[in-house]
């Protein structure tokens, strides 16, 4: 009851010798540098006294920014040569000037913001090169000499570069591609007042991103200098990389040379005895830091053996009729065999009227006919070594015709039915001869037992007789639905 009437009292006490809240307003955003006013204005203070207002920044009143001694309460105009420092949340404080017994008081928060046009951009490469490899780091900055509130955009080959990748003043990208290379330029900005902008540009930066060199493909071809002296031209080529790019060649037991080239590939030389296995060549790659390695090959070079062979098989319009042929040679052995196929004795080159050469793999030449007037003819196929053509060996001639390839069911119609009624025919006979002499001899047991074989191996030997008729005619080809190829084999 004592207490609660003595707050009132205190408090009707200070009331009359109090301040009231100051007010402070003035404007919110500033350019540094220049001069601006803020004003603070008192409503309700003392009589008689002379009031301080000064202006802090809220945070911290060790350092006054201003002040304005009011008589009268007077609206106070606190002038302020605008420094960055300057900026935050500010607050007039009002005080009676020779009076400590009155409290001072704090006015509203005004926070002021305070511009520095940008000035001088520049990009500082932050990771260190400007020629890098790709997967590698780049990170740039953009550094300004002068501004704040800046916002930044970046070009590259003054193209917009994605928002995601840039951060504060910075533009980052952790794993860079050849793609991320050109000339990279920022530009900063800011503005005052929403009605003021400043831009500046920087200077452009060439940033390259070179491709790691990809895993070296592998090949060779063989040279023959003189009869003893074979070379492999071994060559090493990858499909991506930026040159330089350094290649390596290694044999199964050691290093053999290497060469730097401004190109994507390199060849070797390496001495070669035929027919002995070298053991296996291998690529290497590298480009910068980065080493790839090939596949490994074996080297050696077998020369073209025979025999030549020579299949074929075809396809059948309407009617059975044969419409295309693929004739296919092969030699026995050879591991740089080139094919050439001849026509009446004549070259056929890769492509005709009629037919087409297809040589895909080494092992294996393909001659695909349609088959017509023009492709009549006597057909051979000649094998030698690809880095040396007094090699040739020729495989066996083959006759094709249309009108031969079409009688061709007709003819073995002819000659199974042929073979089937002369076989009938023999049986009867066997089995005739057999009735008779099982009469004859049915006393004598042993002897029975030996025309029994011998009526078999008759029979046998008839069935081998047609086998063979058809196996040996070699011109004539026959249809059999089981294989379709046919061998044609050089003596
Ligand atoms: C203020 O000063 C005037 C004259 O100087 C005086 O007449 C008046 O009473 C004073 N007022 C107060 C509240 O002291
Ligand atoms: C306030 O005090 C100062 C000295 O502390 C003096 O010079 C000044 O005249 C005083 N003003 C008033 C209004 O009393
Ligand atoms: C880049 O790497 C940093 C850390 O090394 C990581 O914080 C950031 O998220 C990565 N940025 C992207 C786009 O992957
Ligand atoms: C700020 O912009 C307003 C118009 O939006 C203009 O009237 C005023 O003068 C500008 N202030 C300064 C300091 O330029
Ligand atoms: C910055 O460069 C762009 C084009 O590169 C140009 O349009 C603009 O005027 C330049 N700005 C400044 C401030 O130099
Ligand atoms: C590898 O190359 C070296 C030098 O050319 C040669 O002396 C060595 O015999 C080769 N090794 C094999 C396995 O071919
Ligand atoms: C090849 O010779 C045959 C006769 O053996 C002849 O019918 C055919 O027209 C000849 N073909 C070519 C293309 O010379
Ligand atoms: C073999 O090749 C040599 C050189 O490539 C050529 O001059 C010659 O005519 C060829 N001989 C034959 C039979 O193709």
């Amino acid at each position: 009851m004592f207490a609660s009437l003595f707050v009132i009292v205190l408090g009707k006490f200070i009331n009359t010798a109090s301040l009231g809240l100051p007010r402070l307003f003035g404007p919110s955003e500033a350019l540094v540098k220049t001069a601006v006013e803020m004003n603070c204005e008192l409503l309700t203070f003392p009589e008689n006294e002379t009031i301080l207002l000064q202006l802090f920044r809220e945070v911290d009143r060790s350092r006054m920014f201003a002040e304005y001694t009011s008589l009268k309460g007077k609206e106070a105009t606190l002038p302020l040569y605008v420094r960055h420092f300057h900026e935050g949340n500010l607050v007039c404080v009002a005080s009676a000037q020779n009076n400590s017994l009155i409290e001072p008081t704090v006015s509203n928060i005004h926070y002021l913001k305070v511009i520095e046009p940008v000035e001088g951009a520049e990009i500082e490469v932050c990771s260190g090169l400007v020629n890098l490899f790709e997967g590698n780091r780049l990170e740039l900055r953009c550094k300004l000499k002068a501004g704040n509130h800046v916002s930044y955009k970046w070009l590259l080959n003054g193209r917009l570069v994605s928002q995601s990748l840039l951060h504060d003043d910075r533009l980052l990208i952790n794993r860079t591609t050849s793609q991320d290379s050109g000339s990279y330029r920022c530009v900063a900005s800011n503005s005052f007042n929403q009605t003021d902008f400043f831009t500046v540009n920087s200077t452009e930066v060439v940033i390259t991103v070179k491709d790691l060199v990809s895993e070296p493909d592998i090949s060779f071809s063989v040279l023959k200098e003189d009869i003893h002296n074979y070379f492999a031209v071994v060559s090493c080529r990858s499909t991506r990389g930026t040159p330089p790019v350094t290649f390596s060649l290694y044999n199964s037991t050691e290093f053999i040379a290497s060469v730097m080239t401004e190109e994507r590939f390199a060849t070797f030389k390496v001495p070669l005895v035929l027919g002995q296995d070298l053991g296996f060549l291998q690529c290497q790659a590298r480009n910068g830091d980065w080493v790839v390695y090939g596949e490994k090959i074996p080297l050696e070079v077998v020369p073209v053996g025979g025999p030549v062979t020579m299949r074929y098989t075809y396809d059948s319009g309407e009617n059975y009729a044969v419409i295309s042929i693929t004739i296919y040679c092969e030699a026995a052995k050879g591991t740089h065999a080139r094919y050439q196929w001849f026509l009446n004795g004549t070259l056929l080159h890769d492509r005709g009227s009629f037919y087409y050469v297809h040589h895909q793999h080494p092992e294996l030449a393909m001659l695909m006919l349609s088959v017509g007037d023009s492709s009549a003819g006597t057909y051979h196929c000649e094998v030698s070594d690809s880095f040396d053509n007094t090699t040739a060996i020729s495989s066996r001639r083959l006759y094709l015709d249309k009108h031969r390839l079409n009688r061709l069911p007709v003819w073995v119609v002819a000659v199974v039915f042929g073979s089937f009624t002369f076989l009938i025919l023999l049986v009867s006979v066997c089995c005739g001869i057999g009735v008779v002499f099982s009469e004859f001899l049915s006393s004598c047991l042993p002897l029975f037992r030996q025309k029994d074989i011998m009526e078999r191996s008759l029979c046998e030997s008839i069935f081998l007789f047609n086998a063979d008729t058809l196996k040996n005619d070699d011109d004539v080809p026959h249809e059999a639905t089981t294989s379709p190829c046919r061998e044609n084999r050089a003596a």
